[in-house]
Protein backbone atom coordinates (compact mmCIF):
# COMPACT_ATOMS: atom_id res chain seq x y z
CA UNK A 1 0.00 0.00 0.00
CA UNK A 2 0.81 3.18 -1.47
CA UNK A 3 0.01 6.52 0.40
CA UNK A 4 0.71 9.49 -1.10
CA UNK A 5 3.67 10.61 0.41
CA UNK A 6 5.15 7.00 -0.05
CA UNK A 7 3.82 7.08 -3.76
CA UNK A 8 6.15 10.23 -3.58
CA UNK A 9 8.87 8.42 -2.53
CA UNK A 10 8.59 5.75 -5.18
CA UNK A 11 9.35 8.29 -7.90
CA UNK A 12 11.91 9.89 -6.25
CA UNK A 13 14.12 7.11 -4.26
CA UNK A 14 12.72 4.17 -6.50
CA UNK A 15 12.47 2.79 -3.00
CA UNK A 16 9.05 2.64 -1.29
CA UNK A 17 10.10 3.57 2.80
CA UNK A 18 7.76 5.90 4.21
CA UNK A 19 9.03 9.51 4.66
CA UNK A 20 8.42 11.54 7.50
CA UNK A 21 6.91 14.93 7.17
CA UNK A 22 8.72 18.21 8.47
CA UNK A 23 6.62 21.24 8.44
CA UNK A 24 8.13 24.72 8.82
CA UNK A 25 7.03 27.99 9.03
CA UNK A 26 7.41 30.59 5.72
CA UNK A 27 10.74 32.93 6.36
CA UNK A 28 12.36 30.80 9.17
CA UNK A 29 15.39 28.84 9.00
CA UNK A 30 15.04 25.41 8.85
CA UNK A 31 17.58 22.14 9.81
CA UNK A 32 16.82 19.02 8.59
CA UNK A 33 18.49 16.47 10.58
CA UNK A 34 19.93 13.03 8.55
CA UNK A 35 18.58 10.24 11.19
CA UNK A 36 20.20 10.12 14.17
CA UNK A 37 23.61 10.39 12.83
CA UNK A 38 26.28 12.02 14.82
CA UNK A 39 27.84 15.45 14.55
CA UNK A 40 31.12 14.74 12.77
CA UNK A 41 29.04 12.50 10.03
CA UNK A 42 29.16 13.48 6.52
CA UNK A 43 26.29 13.08 4.18
CA UNK A 44 25.35 14.83 1.02
CA UNK A 45 21.51 15.80 0.48
CA UNK A 46 19.10 15.53 -2.91
CA UNK A 47 15.82 17.09 -3.13
CA UNK A 48 13.42 15.87 -5.37
CA UNK A 49 16.16 13.08 -6.54
CA UNK A 50 18.39 15.89 -7.74
CA UNK A 51 21.01 18.63 -6.10
CA UNK A 52 19.71 21.34 -3.11
CA UNK A 53 20.17 24.55 -5.41
CA UNK A 54 18.14 26.58 -2.86
CA UNK A 55 21.26 28.41 -0.49
CA UNK A 56 21.79 26.08 2.54
CA UNK A 57 24.36 25.15 4.73
CA UNK A 58 25.84 21.90 5.70
CA UNK A 59 26.63 21.14 9.37
CA UNK A 60 28.06 17.90 9.36
CA UNK A 61 24.42 15.36 9.03
CA UNK A 62 22.50 18.14 9.24
CA UNK A 63 21.15 20.64 6.61
CA UNK A 64 20.62 24.13 7.15
CA UNK A 65 17.85 26.52 4.70
CA UNK A 66 17.61 29.92 4.83
CA UNK A 67 13.83 31.81 5.18
CA UNK A 68 12.27 28.99 3.55
CA UNK A 69 9.21 29.61 0.88
CA UNK A 70 7.07 27.15 -0.92
CA UNK A 71 10.28 26.78 -3.36
CA UNK A 72 11.73 24.73 -0.58
CA UNK A 73 8.68 22.21 -0.63
CA UNK A 74 9.62 18.71 -1.47
CA UNK A 75 11.27 15.47 -0.61
CA UNK A 76 14.70 15.26 1.02
CA UNK A 77 16.71 12.73 0.66
CA UNK A 78 20.40 12.25 2.58
CA UNK A 79 23.04 10.03 2.08
CA UNK A 80 26.13 9.64 3.93
CA UNK A 81 29.45 9.84 2.63
CA UNK A 82 31.50 7.92 1.15
CA UNK A 83 29.16 5.04 0.47
CA UNK A 84 26.24 7.20 -0.16
CA UNK A 85 23.63 4.80 1.60
CA UNK A 86 20.04 6.76 1.63
CA UNK A 87 19.94 7.50 5.96
CA UNK A 88 16.66 9.58 5.69
CA UNK A 89 14.18 10.69 3.88
CA UNK A 90 11.87 13.43 5.00
CA UNK A 91 9.13 15.54 3.24
CA UNK A 92 9.33 18.72 4.03
CA UNK A 93 5.88 21.31 4.50
CA UNK A 94 6.31 25.05 4.30
CA UNK A 95 3.33 26.61 5.49
CA UNK A 96 1.70 29.16 8.16
CA UNK A 97 -0.15 28.89 11.59
CA UNK A 98 -3.40 29.27 10.90
CA UNK A 99 -4.92 32.58 12.12
CA UNK A 100 -8.43 33.09 14.16
CA UNK A 101 -11.14 31.50 11.52
CA UNK A 102 -14.37 33.49 10.47
CA UNK A 103 -17.23 32.02 12.08
CA UNK A 104 -21.38 32.62 11.21
CA UNK A 105 -24.37 30.25 12.36
CA UNK A 106 -27.50 30.41 11.19
CA UNK A 107 -30.54 28.34 11.51
CA UNK A 108 -32.18 27.73 7.51
CA UNK A 109 -34.24 24.73 9.73
CA UNK A 110 -36.33 26.49 12.65
CA UNK A 111 -36.70 25.44 14.98
CA UNK A 112 -35.05 21.94 14.35
CA UNK A 113 -31.60 23.22 14.38
CA UNK A 114 -28.98 25.47 13.11
CA UNK A 115 -25.53 25.05 11.28
CA UNK A 116 -22.14 26.87 11.65
CA UNK A 117 -19.91 27.36 9.00
CA UNK A 118 -15.92 28.94 9.17
CA UNK A 119 -13.52 29.64 6.70
CA UNK A 120 -10.30 30.91 6.91
CA UNK A 121 -9.31 34.31 5.56
CA UNK A 122 -5.70 33.62 4.75
CA UNK A 123 -3.99 30.36 3.43
CA UNK A 124 -2.29 28.25 5.72
CA UNK A 125 -0.60 26.13 2.66
CA UNK A 126 -0.42 22.97 4.69
CA UNK A 127 -3.39 20.88 6.46
CA UNK A 128 -5.44 22.65 8.69
CA UNK A 129 -8.37 20.86 10.57
CA UNK A 130 -11.47 23.01 13.09
CA UNK A 131 -12.38 21.58 16.20
CA UNK A 132 -15.93 22.93 17.22
CA UNK A 133 -17.34 23.27 20.67
CA UNK A 134 -20.66 24.56 21.30
CA UNK A 135 -22.04 25.34 24.91
CA UNK A 136 -25.68 26.62 26.19
CA UNK A 137 -26.98 26.69 28.90
CA UNK A 138 -23.44 25.06 30.56
CA UNK A 139 -24.09 22.57 28.53
CA UNK A 140 -22.13 21.06 25.69
CA UNK A 141 -24.10 20.16 22.52
CA UNK A 142 -23.45 17.63 20.27
CA UNK A 143 -22.12 18.70 16.86
CA UNK A 144 -22.56 16.78 13.30
CA UNK A 145 -20.16 17.56 10.79
CA UNK A 146 -22.32 18.24 7.55
CA UNK A 147 -21.51 15.26 5.25
CA UNK A 148 -22.30 17.96 1.82
CA UNK A 149 -20.87 21.09 3.10
CA UNK A 150 -17.08 21.20 3.88
CA UNK A 151 -16.44 23.22 6.87
CA UNK A 152 -19.75 23.08 7.82
CA UNK A 153 -21.36 21.57 11.09
CA UNK A 154 -24.92 21.05 12.71
CA UNK A 155 -26.26 21.34 16.29
CA UNK A 156 -29.83 20.85 17.38
CA UNK A 157 -31.75 23.22 19.59
CA UNK A 158 -31.86 21.65 22.81
CA UNK A 159 -34.91 23.57 23.74
CA UNK A 160 -37.14 26.02 21.26
CA UNK A 161 -37.74 29.82 22.83
CA UNK A 162 -34.90 29.42 24.78
CA UNK A 163 -33.33 32.83 26.02
CA UNK A 164 -29.60 31.90 27.31
CA UNK A 165 -27.11 32.13 24.34
CA UNK A 166 -25.27 29.84 22.20
CA UNK A 167 -21.32 30.23 22.58
CA UNK A 168 -19.47 28.61 19.86
CA UNK A 169 -15.72 27.87 19.79
CA UNK A 170 -14.11 27.29 16.21
CA UNK A 171 -10.27 26.01 16.58
CA UNK A 172 -8.13 26.02 13.97
CA UNK A 173 -5.32 23.30 14.57
CA UNK A 174 -2.06 22.39 11.97
CA UNK A 175 1.17 21.60 12.59
CA UNK A 176 2.69 24.97 13.21
CA UNK A 177 -0.10 26.04 15.65
CA UNK A 178 -3.71 26.94 16.19
CA UNK A 179 -6.25 29.96 16.64
CA UNK A 180 -10.05 29.97 17.80
CA UNK A 181 -12.70 32.55 17.38
CA UNK A 182 -15.85 32.05 19.56
CA UNK A 183 -19.15 33.72 18.50
CA UNK A 184 -22.34 33.83 21.10
CA UNK A 185 -25.49 34.25 19.92
CA UNK A 186 -29.57 34.23 20.84
CA UNK A 187 -31.17 31.68 18.86
CA UNK A 188 -33.65 34.41 17.65
CA UNK A 189 -30.81 36.23 15.92
CA UNK A 190 -29.26 33.43 13.54
CA UNK A 191 -32.64 32.21 11.53
CA UNK A 192 -33.08 32.93 7.89
CA UNK A 193 -34.89 31.21 6.02
CA UNK A 194 -33.66 29.58 2.50
CA UNK A 195 -35.08 31.54 -0.10
CA UNK A 196 -38.91 30.55 -1.46
CA UNK A 197 -39.14 27.82 -4.16
CA UNK A 198 -40.37 27.29 -7.76
CA UNK A 199 -40.95 31.27 -8.70
CA UNK A 200 -42.98 31.63 -11.08
CA UNK A 201 -44.47 34.22 -12.78
CA UNK A 202 -47.37 34.37 -15.87
CA UNK A 203 -49.02 36.85 -18.13
CA UNK A 204 -53.21 36.98 -17.41
CA UNK A 205 -55.08 37.18 -20.82
CA UNK A 206 -55.99 40.22 -22.24
CA UNK A 207 -54.29 42.36 -19.63
CA UNK A 208 -51.41 44.14 -20.55
CA UNK A 209 -50.72 45.09 -16.70
CA UNK A 210 -50.86 42.15 -14.96
CA UNK A 211 -48.32 39.52 -13.46
CA UNK A 212 -49.20 36.75 -11.81
CA UNK A 213 -46.51 35.62 -8.97
CA UNK A 214 -46.47 32.65 -7.24
CA UNK A 215 -43.66 30.41 -5.59
CA UNK A 216 -43.38 27.77 -2.56
CA UNK A 217 -41.66 28.10 0.99
CA UNK A 218 -38.14 26.80 1.38
CA UNK A 219 -38.57 22.85 1.81
CA UNK A 220 -36.14 23.42 4.02
CA UNK A 221 -38.30 24.89 6.34
CA UNK A 222 -39.84 21.89 8.37
CA UNK A 223 -42.53 23.38 10.20
CA UNK A 224 -44.54 25.70 8.43
CA UNK A 225 -47.99 25.64 9.64
CA UNK A 226 -46.11 26.55 13.55
CA UNK A 227 -43.47 28.92 11.86
CA UNK A 228 -45.02 30.55 9.36
CA UNK A 229 -43.22 32.59 6.72
CA UNK A 230 -43.54 36.31 5.49
CA UNK A 231 -42.52 37.23 1.76
CA UNK A 232 -41.20 40.03 -0.04
CA UNK A 233 -41.63 40.40 -3.28
CA UNK A 234 -39.54 42.76 -5.50
CA UNK A 235 -40.21 43.32 -9.45
CA UNK A 236 -38.80 45.65 -12.01
CA UNK A 237 -38.70 45.95 -15.71
CA UNK A 238 -35.38 45.29 -17.06
CA UNK A 239 -35.14 48.33 -18.46
CA UNK A 240 -35.34 50.02 -14.99
CA UNK A 241 -32.67 49.41 -11.64
CA UNK A 242 -35.26 50.98 -9.51
CA UNK A 243 -37.37 47.91 -7.70
CA UNK A 244 -40.50 47.73 -6.66
CA UNK A 245 -41.92 45.85 -3.73
CA UNK A 246 -44.39 44.05 -2.06
CA UNK A 247 -44.62 42.64 1.56
CA UNK A 248 -46.68 39.80 1.96
CA UNK A 249 -48.16 37.94 5.09
CA UNK A 250 -48.81 33.84 4.63
CA UNK A 251 -49.59 33.80 0.76
CA UNK A 252 -47.26 32.35 -1.96
CA UNK A 253 -49.25 34.30 -4.55
CA UNK A 254 -49.69 37.94 -6.11
CA UNK A 255 -50.50 39.62 -8.70
CA UNK A 256 -48.57 42.73 -9.96
CA UNK A 257 -51.44 45.10 -11.54
CA UNK A 258 -48.68 47.89 -12.50
CA UNK A 259 -46.44 46.22 -14.95
CA UNK A 260 -45.56 48.37 -18.15
CA UNK A 261 -47.41 46.62 -20.96
CA UNK A 262 -44.43 45.06 -23.02
CA UNK A 263 -41.68 45.46 -20.82
CA UNK A 264 -39.95 42.30 -20.06
CA UNK A 265 -40.05 41.84 -15.81
CA UNK A 266 -37.75 40.87 -13.43
CA UNK A 267 -38.85 39.39 -10.42
CA UNK A 268 -37.59 38.11 -6.86
CA UNK A 269 -39.01 36.84 -3.69
CA UNK A 270 -37.00 36.51 -0.19
CA UNK A 271 -38.63 34.77 2.62
CA UNK A 272 -38.32 35.37 6.75
CA UNK A 273 -39.91 33.52 9.74
CA UNK A 274 -42.81 36.34 10.83
CA UNK A 275 -41.79 37.16 14.38
CA UNK A 276 -37.73 36.78 14.62
CA UNK A 277 -34.56 35.98 12.42
CA UNK A 278 -33.52 37.90 9.16
CA UNK A 279 -34.96 37.95 5.48
CA UNK A 280 -33.62 34.99 3.13
CA UNK A 281 -31.69 35.77 0.59
CA UNK A 282 -33.66 36.61 -2.87
CA UNK A 283 -34.64 33.28 -5.18
CA UNK A 284 -33.54 32.80 -8.13
CA UNK A 285 -34.71 35.69 -10.36
CA UNK A 286 -37.70 34.87 -12.90
CA UNK A 287 -38.85 37.04 -15.91
CA UNK A 288 -41.70 37.24 -17.46
CA UNK A 289 -43.60 39.91 -19.63
CA UNK A 290 -47.54 40.73 -19.71
CA UNK A 291 -49.73 39.68 -22.22
CA UNK A 292 -49.48 41.38 -25.30
CA UNK A 293 -52.14 41.85 -28.01
CA UNK A 294 -51.24 40.21 -31.12
CA UNK A 295 -50.39 41.02 -33.76
CA UNK A 296 -48.22 43.91 -32.14
CA UNK A 297 -49.41 46.73 -33.24
CA UNK A 298 -46.29 49.18 -34.15
CA UNK A 299 -47.51 52.55 -32.36
CA UNK A 300 -47.15 50.55 -29.02
CA UNK A 301 -44.18 50.05 -29.08
CA UNK A 302 -42.80 53.56 -29.06
CA UNK A 303 -41.01 54.63 -26.18
CA UNK A 304 -42.92 54.78 -23.17
CA UNK A 305 -41.84 57.51 -21.11
CA UNK A 306 -40.49 56.07 -17.73
CA UNK A 307 -40.66 58.00 -14.92
CA UNK A 308 -36.29 58.50 -14.07
CA UNK A 309 -37.19 58.55 -10.01
CA UNK A 310 -39.78 56.75 -7.52
CA UNK A 311 -40.48 57.90 -4.16
CA UNK A 312 -37.89 55.02 -2.48
CA UNK A 313 -40.46 54.04 0.74
CA UNK A 314 -39.27 50.58 1.56
CA UNK A 315 -42.54 48.80 1.16
CA UNK A 316 -44.55 50.81 -1.93
CA UNK A 317 -47.95 49.74 -2.09
CA UNK A 318 -48.50 47.10 -4.91
CA UNK A 319 -51.34 48.81 -6.69
CA UNK A 320 -49.97 52.59 -6.30
CA UNK A 321 -50.75 52.85 -10.49
CA UNK A 322 -47.65 54.17 -11.93
CA UNK A 323 -49.41 56.14 -14.68
CA UNK A 324 -51.11 58.50 -12.12
CA UNK A 325 -47.53 59.49 -11.09
CA UNK A 326 -46.79 63.14 -12.46
CA UNK A 327 -44.11 62.88 -15.30
CA UNK A 328 -40.98 63.60 -13.86
CA UNK A 329 -37.47 65.35 -15.07
CA UNK A 330 -37.59 67.44 -18.20
CA UNK A 331 -40.80 66.93 -19.73
CA UNK A 332 -42.68 67.65 -16.31
CA UNK A 333 -40.49 71.01 -16.42
CA UNK A 334 -40.94 71.68 -19.82
CA UNK A 335 -45.11 71.34 -19.22
CA UNK A 336 -45.44 73.45 -16.42
CA UNK A 337 -44.82 76.60 -18.91
CA UNK A 338 -47.37 75.87 -21.29
CA UNK A 339 -51.24 76.83 -20.25
CA UNK A 340 -53.84 74.33 -19.82
CA UNK A 341 -55.17 74.82 -23.21
CA UNK A 342 -51.84 74.46 -24.71
CA UNK A 343 -51.17 71.44 -23.17
CA UNK A 344 -54.86 69.82 -24.32
CA UNK A 345 -53.11 70.71 -27.82
CA UNK A 346 -49.80 68.73 -27.32
CA UNK A 347 -51.44 65.77 -25.32
CA UNK A 348 -53.86 66.15 -28.66
CA UNK A 349 -50.59 65.87 -30.81
CA UNK A 350 -48.80 63.44 -29.36
CA UNK A 351 -51.75 61.23 -29.07
C1 LIG B 1 9.83 19.03 -5.48
O1 LIG B 1 8.70 18.51 -6.14
C2 LIG B 1 7.47 19.09 -5.70
C3 LIG B 1 6.35 18.30 -6.31
O2 LIG B 1 6.48 18.22 -7.69
C4 LIG B 1 7.50 20.56 -6.08
O3 LIG B 1 6.29 21.18 -5.68
C5 LIG B 1 8.65 21.23 -5.38
O4 LIG B 1 8.73 22.60 -5.74
C6 LIG B 1 9.95 20.53 -5.70
N1 LIG B 1 10.95 21.11 -4.86
C7 LIG B 1 12.13 21.55 -5.26
C8 LIG B 1 13.01 22.15 -4.23
O5 LIG B 1 12.47 21.46 -6.43
C1 LIG C 1 -11.91 27.40 22.34
O1 LIG C 1 -11.43 26.07 22.19
C2 LIG C 1 -10.02 25.94 22.28
C3 LIG C 1 -9.66 24.50 21.97
O2 LIG C 1 -10.45 23.62 22.68
C4 LIG C 1 -9.55 26.39 23.65
O3 LIG C 1 -8.14 26.29 23.74
C5 LIG C 1 -9.98 27.84 23.87
O4 LIG C 1 -9.63 28.25 25.17
C6 LIG C 1 -11.48 27.97 23.68
N1 LIG C 1 -11.83 29.38 23.76
C7 LIG C 1 -12.83 29.84 24.49
C8 LIG C 1 -13.03 31.30 24.49
O5 LIG C 1 -13.54 29.10 25.14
Amino acid sequence: LCNLTEYACCIYCYNCKVARNQYERMGSDVTMQCGSLDNDASVSWKVNGTDVKAQHRLEGPRLVLNEVDLGHNGLYSCFQNPHGERRDTIYLHIGIPPRDPTVTCRSNTYPKGFYCSWHQLHPTYIPTTFEVDVQHNQRSLEVQKDPDHKNRCRVRFPEVFSSYPYKVNVTAVNALGKASTTISFEESSIVKPDPPERVTATPIRFNARRLEVSWQSPATWPDIDNFPLKYFLRYRPLIREQWQHVELSDSTSHTITDAYAGKEYIIQVAAKDTEIGTWSDWSVAVHATPWIEDPLPITSTTEVDFPTETKTSPIPSSNAPQKAEPPVGRAARLLTFFSPLLLGMLLLFMW
